[in-house]
């Protein structure tokens, strides 16, 4: 069979945990393919709520298996703490859970370097998760990192001191940070030991194994298309392709596997962090949609930043994708609002009107072009089927697709796991 694959189209915190969750039932197995803990996917089952950083969204149902693949990097810390997070609320996923052995390790020094890198930036720092997933992806590209596979290895213990000593060395150029590494080293080795009772795959053989015995396989993204390494808004993304192309690397896939591509977005537009975000609202607006969308981090308990959507920057990433389909997710929100706008053109600084995104969002954007649309008044986080939406709410949807020129498929009312309408 084939994989599809899930992912953001925005800045991230689309609502990917609760989609996969609602798919996951029509796929054999779920895997992430980049990123770690520095994802926060949020499911609601009814009255339970429940964060996931780098267990994939599939655990919440029975018989799928949920691979973490070999491009993602794993904090055992809380990797650890995850899998208790879940026991306690009754669920052991550890017989569905299975880890690549490619996927790289942070170190208690990784999460240091990280925040002591931040420190340094000041005013222009990154607004990192601080989860130490700059300085893993650094490793790994610099080739020094450590793997789950070197976690099964003799001289492990070797291996970590050498790389501590190097994360300790290059701390010198950093100022000076509270941090208790001999404490944090201690819960690390602790972990340590619990991933190791874990299932450790070859996640390139198994995903392959599954695909040829005609299994059907989900892609999970982690953070949005605008994050991605290369093509999001650098420096202020993460350090992973976030895009179709990381589910190849990240998997050991050939493109040929690759099916559908459902990308998803909100109805407007959030991002947690620093750096540029052209439709971005500054006043009561912008606030009355964070309260009503409690729109603060799954991971960190930031504010997200609140916008309108962004057409030429949705219209960049579905072309980065090849997006196939689309999820709306926090429709529900717009109606708390009058009007609403969706951004359509970028008004450069040398006069240009256009709707590519530029090199650089800050300097070159002057204003932004918006088309303008009335909200509905009365609720609509009931809704199950499509016809059940007010026109006004039909209408964005339709000007959405149309203008994104790709079908939507999932439109969702709320964060409930049944709150979400299928077309
Ligand atoms: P992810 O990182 O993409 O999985 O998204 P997060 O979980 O970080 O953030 C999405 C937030 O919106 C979570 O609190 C979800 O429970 C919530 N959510 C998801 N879909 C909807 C929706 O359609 N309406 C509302 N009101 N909330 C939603
Ligand atoms: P999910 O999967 C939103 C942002 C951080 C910061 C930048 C770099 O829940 O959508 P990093 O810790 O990766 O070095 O931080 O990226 N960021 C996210 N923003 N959702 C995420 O994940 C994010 N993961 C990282 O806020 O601006
Ligand atoms: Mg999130």
């Amino acid at each position: 069979m084939a994989v599809d694959v899930l992912l953001g189209l925005q800045w991230g915190d689309e609502g990917k945990g609760k989609i996969v969750d609602h798919l996951s039932d029509q796929y054999d197995a779920i895997c992430r393919f980049q990123g770690g803990p520095n994802a926060g996917h949020t499911i609601i089952i009814g009255n339970d709520k429940h964060v996931l950083h780098t267990i994939p969204s599939g655990v919440f149902r029975a018989g799928i298996k949920n691979i973490v693949g070999n491009g993602v990097v794993i904090d055992p810390i809380t990797f650890e703490r995850e899998i208790n997070g879940l026991l306690k609320s009754g669920l052991d996923c550890r017989s569905n859970l299975y880890i690549s052995k490619k996927a790289h390790l942070i170190l208690p020094t990784h999460r240091y370097l990280d925040a002591a890198s931040e420190a340094q930036k000041g005013d222009a720092k990154i607004g990192s998760t601080l989860r130490g997933i700059g300085p893993t992806y650094m490793d790994k590209t610099g080739r020094n990192g450590l793997r789950i596979g070197d976690l099964l290895t003799g001289d492990f213990r070797d291996k970590y001191q050498n790389l501590k000593k190097k994360h300790l060395n290059l701390a010198e150029i950093y100022p000076k940070i509270d941090f208790d590494l001999e404490g944090e080293e201690d819960k690390w080795f602790k972990a340590v030991e619990t991933l190791k009772q874990l299932q450790i795959i070859d996640g390139e053989y198994f995903i392959n194994d599954l695909i040829t015995n005609g299994k059907k396989v989900l892609a999970e993204g982690a953070q949005g298309s605008m994050l991605d390494i290369t093509y999001g808004t650098y420096p202020f993304v993460t350090s992973s392709n976030t895009i179709t192309a990381g589910v190849c690397t990240g998997l050991g896939i050939p493109p040929q596997a690759i099916r559908r591509v459902i990308g998803i977005t909100k109805a407007y537009c959030t991002r947690v962090g620093s750096g540029p975000f052209p439709t971005e609202l500054f006043g009561k607006t912008g606030n009355a949609i964070m309260k009503e969308g409690k729109e603060y981090g799954a991971t960190t308990g930031r504010e997200r930043r609140c916008g309108w959507i962004d057409l030429p920057q949705l219209k960049y990433v579905i072309m980065l994708n090849g997006v196939t389909e689309l999820v709306i997710t926090k429709l529900d929100v717009l109606t708390i609002l009058e009007t609403f706008n969706a951004g359509t053109a970028y008004q450069f600084a040398n006069g240009n009107i256009s709707n590519r995104l530029p090199f650089d969002l800050i300097d070159e954007i002057k204003k932004v072009d918006y088309q303008s649309f009335n909200s509905w008044n009365q609720p609509i986080e009931n809704a199950k089927n499509y016809d059940e939406l007010p026109t006004e709410a039909l209408n964005y949807l339709d000007f959405l697709e149309r203008e994104l020129n790709t079908p939507i498929k999932m439109v969702s009312v709320g964060p409930e796991r049944n709150q979400t309408i299928i077309r």
